[in-house]
């Protein structure tokens, strides 16, 4: 079977972001019914943005000014082979970096447009804002470093190392999309963009019921995914293929802020924040894989790692405390 929507031969969205509709075809291929696709699609007339539809993406909500160099400007030389590796790596992790992954998604999935979307965490922005301290890990990450976190948790697989091909590809990549941008870790677009708190408390059973009506045709109905040939078209969102709970969007407020920016795909800002707040809350009530920095139980890796109210690890629900699978597995 074959698909309209490849991440390898994606267009670039940047600037002329297309419509959930586009999803249609592709939609139509996994064999789901126009009926719940077309529901997606109605609605998004009713987004309240003064953008044109067809412009309404991540980067509307930051301010941002700064448009990465387009693709085709990268340098025909020993320089730009690693600039385009980067690229790579970004759009199809589990191929290019194959020994560091251990799930099914691509950075592109959480970074959209190859990275370069303003309010989907862009690499330019990033790339300008290091070496910076992260309570995290207890220490200034240089940019190598910020990036080997994303493989160990987002990735659920390892850090490469220090120097490595990988690494090196994607902060040439990072490097070259930032040209021009001053070092500022408060450029405009970096990161997500701000989400008040709801006015009622992110709620399970609510965000059960935005994720069955928004995003269940894409994301299914267990949380994981769906593939065609092996190759991942909607990524998964919780499950053993998805990233673990030591993950950035294992906080259901940074998950939150990503959703309302970026999700439904193609349709930025269109849910409530309080449907934002609730659909993270219910995504990250999951089970996923076993935080790797785990300390022999759940209490203990909690009270070291998650001391925070918006991690739900280590939290009862649905009679199960979250993260309770044993050590992580070996990889
Ligand atoms: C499951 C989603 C997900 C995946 C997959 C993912 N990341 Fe991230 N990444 C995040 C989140 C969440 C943040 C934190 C954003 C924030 O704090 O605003 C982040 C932050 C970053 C940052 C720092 C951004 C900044 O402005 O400080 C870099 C660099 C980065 N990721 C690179 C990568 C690379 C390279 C890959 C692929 C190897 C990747 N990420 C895969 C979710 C993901
Ligand atoms: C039309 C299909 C579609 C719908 C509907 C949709 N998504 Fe997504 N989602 C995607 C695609 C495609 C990506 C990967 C984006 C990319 O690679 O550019 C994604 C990525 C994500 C990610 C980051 C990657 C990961 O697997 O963790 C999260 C979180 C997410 N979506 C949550 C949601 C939520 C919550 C909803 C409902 C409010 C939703 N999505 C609705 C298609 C969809």
């Amino acid at each position: 079977m074959t698909t309209s929507f490849s991440f390898a031969a994606r267009p670039s969205l940047y600037g002329a972001s297309r419509a959930a509709c586009t999803f249609k075809r592709s939609l139509l291929a996994l064999g789901l019914t126009a009926a719940g696709v077309m529901a997606t699609c109605a609605h998004a007339a009713d987004a309240p943005s003064p953008a044109p539809k067809s412009q309404i993406n991540a980067a509307v909500g930051t301010g941002a000014k700064f448009t990465p160099p387009s693709e085709s400007a990268i340098p025909d030389d020993e320089f730009g082979k690693m600039i385009k590796l980067g690229r790579d790596i970004m759009l199809d992790t589990p191929k290019y970096a194959k020994a560091y992954v251990g799930n099914t998604l691509s950075c592109v999935n959480c970074h959209t447009d190859a990275g370069r979307m303003a309010g989907s965490a862009p690499l330019w922005a990033a790339y300008v804002s290091y070496p910076a301290y992260r309570a995290k890990n207890k220490k200034v990450n240089t940019f190598e470093e910020r990036l080997q976190g994303c493989f160990m948790y987002s990735q659920n697989g390892k850090a490469p190392p220090l120097g490595s091909e990988t690494l090196v590809a994607l902060q040439s990549y990072s490097y070259w999309m930032a040209k021009g941008l001053p070092l500022d870790e408060k450029t405009a677009g970096r990161g997500y963009p701000n989400l008040p708190e709801p006015a009622q408390a992110p709620d399970y059973v609510r965000g059960q019921k935005v994720y069955e009506a928004k995003c269940i045709v894409c994301h299914a109905a267990n949380g994981e995914g769906q593939y065609v040939n092996g190759e991942t078209v909607f990524p998964p969102l919780w499950g053993a293929k998805s990233f673990n709970w030591g993950a950035g969007m294992g906080s259901y407020k940074n998950a939150a802020k990503f959703i309302y920016a970026n999700m439904p795909y193609g349709m930025s800002y269109s849910l409530t924040p309080q449907e934002a707040w609730d659909v993270a809350y219910f995504m990250d009530a999951q089970e996923r894989p076993q935080d790797p920095r785990w300390k022999g139980s759940v209490a203990a890796t909690r009270a070291k790692f998650h001391d925070s109210k918006f991690s739900l690890y280590g939290a009862k629900v649905n009679g199960k405390v979250l993260g309770d699978i044993g050590p992580p597995k070996a990889r």
